[in-house]
């Protein structure tokens, strides 16, 4: 069964107003209409990483020779999940021939930009290649736990968490009657825990399911399976509750379903997550899906042991939802073109406003390349530097960081010209005016205040060459 089959459509309400005026007005929404702190970032890793979490998202072998996509992955987020290649079918086609090729590639990239890795998968009945089916029962376990040693052995030190056992329920709570079931019944489950611990003791050990967000037959199931492991001392460390959603029907109970998770002792991630549409997506879908967005980065934030949250690919143009939801799409924070869609402004501004219980284990990743420290200006002064965050054909993503000198700031105005015909299509965290070439952007409501020698930023999307003029900024 395919994630989310058993959730009913969505009603439809269809217009004709384009996605960019829906970027702009839930910009301006939020910048006229949200308290947040005078240090909003402006990427959803470094807002993540400031709440203690982390944002991250799925990558393919075939999306690291992308280099919009890639670039703009290593922008945003700081997790990565390998979408196939650390899976059965791809790291032990035959028995006892592993192959790490695809694997050790999504590491290196990651490694490379200061992202971690969550594993996936270890035990799962789908992408298992025909030969574990196959085998005689009393085989599974030696060749379960022989599986495990040799993948979780080769990224041994590399991996974030894994996702040890992926969807072993059934919709109505019972087990999937797989080859590990069928082979161990319940007992699994524990035998793949301690065997993934011994290859890899620091690694965050998971089980991960979909249609388990909400509380349901299915999460009570897993609940149950949860705590028993606990009581039995297994090494479970976390759940991961996948999140392919459909817009508009993110469960109500989505954080009280988190929290009752990590009362059990565990930490608790968001996976998977997308949201998809009934295709053509029109504008009051794509601001719903900013309210799901945000709706579930405040769950996450507002559960202490939720760790992070991880989008199931970058963009609209990579998803697996039309190919296995017919006259679906869309589920993306960006569409087919890398433009952020309101869902990615959503995210990021829930993020920097969300109120958060701490996160127990942050350790956020170092984060490469930081922009460029402007030099401040005398007390009561600013200054401005303007950096790119991210580059497509067509456009690009900046981070404006305003710092304050000697002397706190309240209320600043940044002002630059383009030289190339640029124009801003989307701004956060500050109120812009345009006059020709002329850019003035002056402070929200909530982050006009900068200390002596603080700082705050603003982030625009533009069209047209990405350029990084100098700008000026000035203080009441
Ligand atoms: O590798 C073969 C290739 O040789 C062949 O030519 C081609 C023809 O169809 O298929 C290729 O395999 C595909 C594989 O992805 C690798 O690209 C499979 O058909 C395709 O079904 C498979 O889809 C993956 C799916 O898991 C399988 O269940 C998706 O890419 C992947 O995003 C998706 O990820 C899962 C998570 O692991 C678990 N949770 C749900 C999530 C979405 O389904």
């Amino acid at each position: 069964m395919r994630p989310s089959d058993t959730v009913a459509r969505p009603s439809r309400a269809r217009g004709a107003a384009a996605t960019l005026a829906a970027v702009i007005s839930v910009v301006t929404a939020v910048a006229v209409g949200l308290a947040m702190p005078a240090q909003a970032a402006s990427t959803l890793k470094a807002a993540a990483e400031a709440k203690g979490r982390y944002f991250g998202t799925a990558l393919t072998r075939g999306d690291l020779s992308n280099t919009s996509l890639t670039t703009l992955a290593a922008a945003q987020f700081d997790m990565v999940t390998p979408g196939n290649e650390m899976k059965w079918d791809a790291t032990e086609p035959s028995r006892g021939s592993f192959n790490y090729s695809g694997g050790d590639q999504i590491v290196s990239f990651a490694q490379a930009r200061g992202m971690r890795v969550r594993g996936h998968t270890l035990v799962w009945h789908n992408q298992l290649p025909s030969w574990v089916s196959a085998l005689p029962l009393n085989q599974v376990q030696s060749a379960m736990e022989n599986h495990i040693a040799n993948v979780a052995g080769h990224y041994k030190g590399k991996i974030y968490a894994w996702d040890v056992v992926n969807e072993p329920f059934n919709e109505d709570g019972s087990y999937r009657n797989d080859a590990f079931y069928k082979a161990m019944g319940t007992g699994y489950f524990a035998v793949a825990l301690r065997a993934a611990r011994a290859a890899d003791p620091n690694a965050r050990l998971y089980i991960n399911d979909y249609n388990v967000e909400g509380v349901n037959a299915k999460s009570d199931a897993l609940y149950a399976l949860a705590r028993s492991l606990k009581s039995q001392g297994a090494p479970l460390d976390g759940i991961g509750v996948q999140a392919h959603f459909i817009v508009g029907q993110v469960p109500s109970t989505l954080q009280a379903n988190l929290q009752r998770f990590a009362d059990l002792g565990l930490d608790v991630a968001i996976t998977e997550l997308d949201d998809r549409i009934q295709m053509p997506a029109d504008s009051s879908e794509l601001q719903q899906q900013g309210t799901d967005y945000g709706r579930i980065v405040n769950s996450c934030l507002a559960v202490a042991r939720c760790v992070g949250i991880s989008q199931w690919g970058v963009d609209d143009g990579h998803s697996w939802i039309p190919g296995t939801f017919p006259g679906y799409g869309a589920p993306m924070m960006w569409d087919a073109s890398y433009q952020p869609k309101p869902a990615y402004t959503a995210a990021l501004n829930a993020l920097n406003s969300g109120t958060s219980s701490p996160s127990p284990s942050p350790s956020p990743s170092p984060s490469p390349s930081p922009s460029p420290s402007p030099s401040p200006g005398p007390g009561g002064a600013c200054s401005a530097t303007i950096s790119t965050v991210n580059s497509w054909g067509g456009g690009f993503q900046s981070e404006v960081t305003v710092r304050a000198g000697s002397s706190a700031v309240n209320g600043w105005t940044v002002k630059w010209s383009w030289p190339g015909g640029q124009s801003i299509s989307s701004l956060w965290n500050g109120i812009q005016t345009v006059s020709g070439s002329a850019v003035t952007v002056k402070n929200a409501a909530y982050n006009g205040s900068v200390p002596a020698g603080g700082s705050t930023t603003f982030g625009f999307t533009a069209n047209g060459t990405a350029a990084t003029p100098t700008a000026t900024c000035t203080s009441p």
